[in-house]
């Protein structure tokens, strides 16, 4: 199928802020494409809508755009955050939200509160608005699943990369509390068999 001119100025737009996101910190931006091939994997696997699909896809590449707005002394910062430093990390959600907003390409009414929503906990301890279960936007919950095996098994300043191993025995911990069981279950059974397993 062609593609449409509308479709051109998505791939532009998706493509501009992607390269952005890359100036300031390029684990970022691989992290984010890493993030896109394990949701839409999981995205099939809970059976999510066509539709849903698209706005997984979109969301999963943007999720952490509101990072531009982090400062570098946060961002980049060589050592374990403090207390305020996590206030300025946590606001890249709604920065998130906001920027995505203003590119105006896909049904933002549908698609802004997965990105605003994507460090919500199944528990409510999640942030920005401690939204609990079923609450949450489902694809922000299929998000945060693919998110936390992707940050827990690369290397950031904060973090010591982790065997899959290591990063399921956390995950399993903290299922009905971070996770939303239903979604961490299907992720188990693909994630074994997934070129995205690490070792
Ligand atoms: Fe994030």
């Amino acid at each position: 199928m062609a593609m449409s001119a509308i479709d051109r100025s998505i791939r532009g737009s998706v493509n501009a802020l992607s390269v952005a996101l890359n100036e300031r910190d390029s684990y970022t931006q691989a992290h984010c494409s890493r993030v896109l091939m394990l949701a839409e994997a999981l995205g099939i696997a809970c059976g999510i809508s066509t539709e849903d699909h698209a706005h997984l896809r979109i969301c999963a590449l943007f999720h952490d755009i509101g990072k531009l707005g982090v400062p570098d002394s946060v961002l980049l910062k060589p050592g374990r955050l403090t207390p305020d430093e996590w206030v300025l990390m946590k606001a890249h959600s709604e920065q998130g939200e906001r920027i995505f907003r203003a590119t105006e390409i896909a049904k933002l009414e549908l698609t802004a509160p997965i990105i605003r929503h994507h460090h919500e906990s199944y528990d409510g301890s999640g942030y920005p608005d401690g939204l609990k279960g079923e609450a949450i936007p489902p694809l922000s919950r299929i998000l945060l699943v693919v998110d936390s095996y992707d940050a827990m098994s690369h290397l950031r300043p904060y973090n010591k990369a982790r065997s899959h191993r290591e990063i399921i025995h956390v995950m399993e911990s903290e299922q009905g509390e971070k996770l939303d069981p239903f979604m961490f279950g299907n992720f188990l059974r693909l994630i074994e068999h997934s070129a995205l397993r690490v070792n």
